[in-house]
Order: C-alpha cells, then structure tokens, then sequence
C-alpha cells in the first residue's frame, strides 16, 4: 500500500478547498483520489488534475488517508458501505461536523484510527482554523499527516478530548457567522449615520480586516488593543461604553454556551445507532 495517497469520499466544497490548498503546498495531483456520486462535482474537481471515480471503495483502496468530506446525514451510510474495505493502517480522517469518533468507529465495525476535524468556512479561502481530535489507535505519523492536510487551508489545534470540539464549533465552527453579523450591523450603522452603502461596506470590512490582522501579528491581546486605542473621553469610549451598559459580552457568552449545548445535541442525534432523519422524526412523534 502505498503511504502516501489521499482519497476524498465527498468532492463538494470543502474537499475541492482542502485539495487545492494541498495541490499548492506540493502535493502532486496523481497521488489524491476523490469520490462523488455526482459527475458534474467530479468534473469540476478532475480539473485539478486530481483522479476522480464514483466508486468510493475503488478510492479508498490503496489510501493512506481517506477524507471523509460528506455531509454529516451521509457518514454513517459511507462508512458502513466501506467497512470491509478499510484496513487498520489506513486513517479516516472526519471533517463531518458533529459525528462523533465513536460512532464512526461503529459503523466500521473495526478499531480504526480516526480524526475528527472542525474546520470552518473562510478555509474556502485560504484561512481556515480547524481543531482536531484524534482517538486512541491515530498514531503520531498519523497526526502529523492530518495536520498537514488541515494546514493546507489554514490553521490547526488539536484538542485532548472529545468534548472540546463542541466549546469549538461554538468558537471557530459557528464564527465567521458571528463576525458577519458584526459587520452587518456595522455596515446598517453606518448608513444611518449617513454615509452610502458601498463605502459603509468598505469601511468595515477593510477596518475588520485590519484589527483581524493587528490582534494575529500583534504580541498584545485583545483586551491591550482595545485599550491602546480607547482614550478617555474620546469616540471609542463612547461605543464602547454602550456595549457595556447593554451586556454584549454576557450576550455573546450566552450565544456561544447555546453554540456549544446545539453542538452536544446534534452529536448525540447524528451518532445515534438509528439515522438522523429517524432519530427527527420519532423525536416529533
Ligand atoms: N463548507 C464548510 O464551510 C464546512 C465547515 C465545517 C464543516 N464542514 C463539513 O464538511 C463536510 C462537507 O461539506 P461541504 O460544504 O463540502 O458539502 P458539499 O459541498 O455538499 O459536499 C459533499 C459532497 O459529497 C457528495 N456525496 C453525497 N453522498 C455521497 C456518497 N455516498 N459518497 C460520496 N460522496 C457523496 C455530495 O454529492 P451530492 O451533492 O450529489 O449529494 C457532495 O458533492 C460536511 O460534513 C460539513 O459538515 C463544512
């Protein structure tokens, strides 16, 4: 078996990003394989020079890595549908958002290593952050080749248990949608105040991008920041102080602990022994 290649069951967007970052930071095309039921999807990522097949087990064959990069309904189908095709040598590496390790192991039937991956959507671009939790049969070549693919479109963390990935999907998974709607309300402020649409946009999007980059390069936190460009009795102040009186940092905890406790729920329906769409529809019986 060769250790080197990567298959993709799933060749929608995230694993179309994930093979370009991959493609980019050196990894030749003939050795990514990338299965869809959906000619059109294979199209599209065959123009990456990539392999492409509808038949998953063909993909997974010779796979060092198997990527599984379905919507997380499908997991469970996939992965019963591979079972007899895996080997314990090879790693499935999860990017299914709320699947736990456990169950995939189940659908298995074998002792498999598995890594489960939380990325979010600006790895679309480039600038992903994902965690990652790896169970006990993963070994450190095995992390270190999960790294390497979560690399390709972003940042990494590893988590020590399981139950952090929720605390994550509240954080980094659930996000980009938080700070879009910063800007929504930035971007509605500001027309408002007066100023056309278009350069309300500009304005924020350019200064979220801005502050983004000073608190990553920065060695200062976020706190510091914030304080370096807060003068007593000035504009910054005055925003600031509003924020305050209104709770919005008790809201946004409350939003990210209902973050997190969605997290927990969708995990326990999703790796239930029954399919999800069941699991739904006994629960509204
Ligand atoms: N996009 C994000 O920003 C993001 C962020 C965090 C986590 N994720 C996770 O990443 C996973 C993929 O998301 P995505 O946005 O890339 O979804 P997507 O664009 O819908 O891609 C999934 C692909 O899997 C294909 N598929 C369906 N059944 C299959 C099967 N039995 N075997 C092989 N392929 C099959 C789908 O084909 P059809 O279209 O024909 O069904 C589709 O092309 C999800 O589990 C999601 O939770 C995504």
């Amino acid at each position: 078996m060769s250790q080197d290649r990567i298959a993709f069951i799933g060749a929608g967007n995230m694993a179309t990003s994930l093979i370009g970052g991959l493609l980019a930071t050196g990894r030749t095309p003939d050795s990514i394989t990338a299965a869809d039921p959906d000619p059109a999807q294979l199209t599209r990522v065959g123009e990456l020079g990539i392999m492409t097949t509808q038949d998953n087990a063909k993909a997974v064959a010779d796979a060092a890595v198997v990527v599984l990069a379905v919507k997380p309904q499908v997991v469970r189908t996939v992965v019963a549908d591979l079972a007899d095709r895996l080997n314990a040598a090879q790693l499935l590496l999860s990017i299914a958002a709320g699947v736990p390790v456990g169950a995939i192991t189940r659908w298995a039937g074998a002792p498999l290593g598995v890594v489960r991956c939380m990325p979010n959507t600006p790895a679309l671009f480039g600038a992903g952050m994902a965690a990652m939790f790896a169970n006990e049969y993963v070994t450190p070549q095995q992390r270190a080749y999960a790294t390497g693919i979560a690399e390709a479109v972003g940042d990494v963390v590893w988590v020590d248990t399981e139950a952090e990935i929720d605390a994550v999907t509240a954080v980094s998974g659930s996000g980009p949608a938080y700070f879009f709607y910063l800007m929504e309300a930035m971007i509605a402020a500001g027309i408002d105040l007066g100023l056309d649409p278009e350069t309300a946009r500009r304005l924020t999007l350019q200064t979220a991008r801005g502050a983004a980059l000073m608190a990553i390069q920065s060695d200062a936190t976020p706190a510091q920041l914030r304080r370096n460009v807060t003068s007593p009795g000035g504009t910054t102040e005055a925003a600031l102080n509003i924020f305050e009186s209104n709770g919005l940092a008790a809201t946004i905890r409350d939003a990210l602990v209902a973050a997190a406790r969605r997290s927990q729920e969708l995990a326990v329906e999703l790796g239930s022994p029954q399919p999800a769409a069941t699991t739904r529809r006994k629960k509204m019986e």
